[in-house]
């Protein structure tokens, strides 16, 4: 047994209507006893996020955002606060994943200045890091990761390790049907707790989870959850599938009655 609560986190992208967002609640709802040992998460578009925190009123379903504004409030056309996520139900938001930095320019300064504002709101940031294929061909996969751990957490001070979570995701895994084996997990997650333990305490770090993502199934699920430091795992495709995302929460039931 693991001292961190495993979490799994569902991010459904931009990818359902409202309509579409409330099946798959109803239908999780239906699945999940709510007696499960590991923490779920989903993460739907601004628009649904309202609807879905009312229909996850009364279970243990958190709901993630995917994306925020550093600023409180203001004139800034088109974007969202922390407050305001916090305000609609949220308990989490994601922050940094790649396909914002791919598609938005988003940088680690940007997304520091975001993890700012979450703690400040009690948010409790997902952050994502991880590598291209092209940079883990050249070698260069520890010092991306680290380098970009230490521009998001800079000047971040008086954290807990419950106050954040680091979702490691290999650009080269997402979307793609190529998973990093549960060793190459294994190898940056211990490295990622290694160098939060290097930025702020031990303690800090025995106690953050660190989650991974990149085409996450139910068949690699359990695998990668064996993993020493493997706390949980962000699902893109198959969290659509809700009879998917639940095999991924009960990862380790169902390996023990095979
Ligand atoms: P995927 O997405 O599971 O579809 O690879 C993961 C993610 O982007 O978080």
């Amino acid at each position: 047994m693991k001292k961190r609560t495993a979490i799994v986190v569902g991010n459904w992208k931009m990818n359902v209507t409202i309509k579409e967002a409330i099946r798959l609640v109803t239908e999780l709802k239906g699945m999940l006893s709510g007696k499960q040992e590991v923490e779920v998460v989903v993460a739907p578009d601004y628009i649904s996020l309202h609807p879905v925190c009312i229909a996850l009123q009364d279970v243990k379903i958190g709901v993630a955002a995917q994306n925020m504004f550093w600023e409180d409030s203001g004139a800034y056309t088109g974007e969202v606060s922390a407050a305001m996520l916090l305000d609609v139900g949220c308990s989490y938001v994601i922050l940094g994943h790649s396909e914002r930095r791919q598609h938005f320019g988003e940088t680690d300064q940007q997304v520091r200045t975001k993890l700012k504002s979450a703690l400040d709101q009690d948010l409790v940031p997902i952050i994502c890091v991880g590598e291209t294929l092209q940079q883990r061909q050249k070698n260069q996969t520890a010092d991306v990761v680290e380098r970009q751990l230490s521009e998001i957490f800079q000047g971040v001070n008086y954290i807990s390790g419950d106050d954040f979570i680091v979702a490691y995701e290999p650009i080269w895994a997402i979307g793609t049907g190529n998973t990093a084996s549960p060793e190459q997990a294994q190898e940056m997650h211990g490295l990622i707790r290694k160098k939060l333990a290097h930025i702020f305490r031990s303690d800090v770090a025995e106690q953050v989870r660190v989650i991974y993502g990149g085409s996450v199934t139910p068949e690699n699920a359990g695998p990668l959850m064996k993993m020493p430091d493997v706390d949980g795992l962000l699902v893109g495709g198959a969290s659509l599938e809700p009879k998917d995302f639940v095999r991924i929460v009960f990862h380790n039931e169902q390996e023990e009655s095979e």
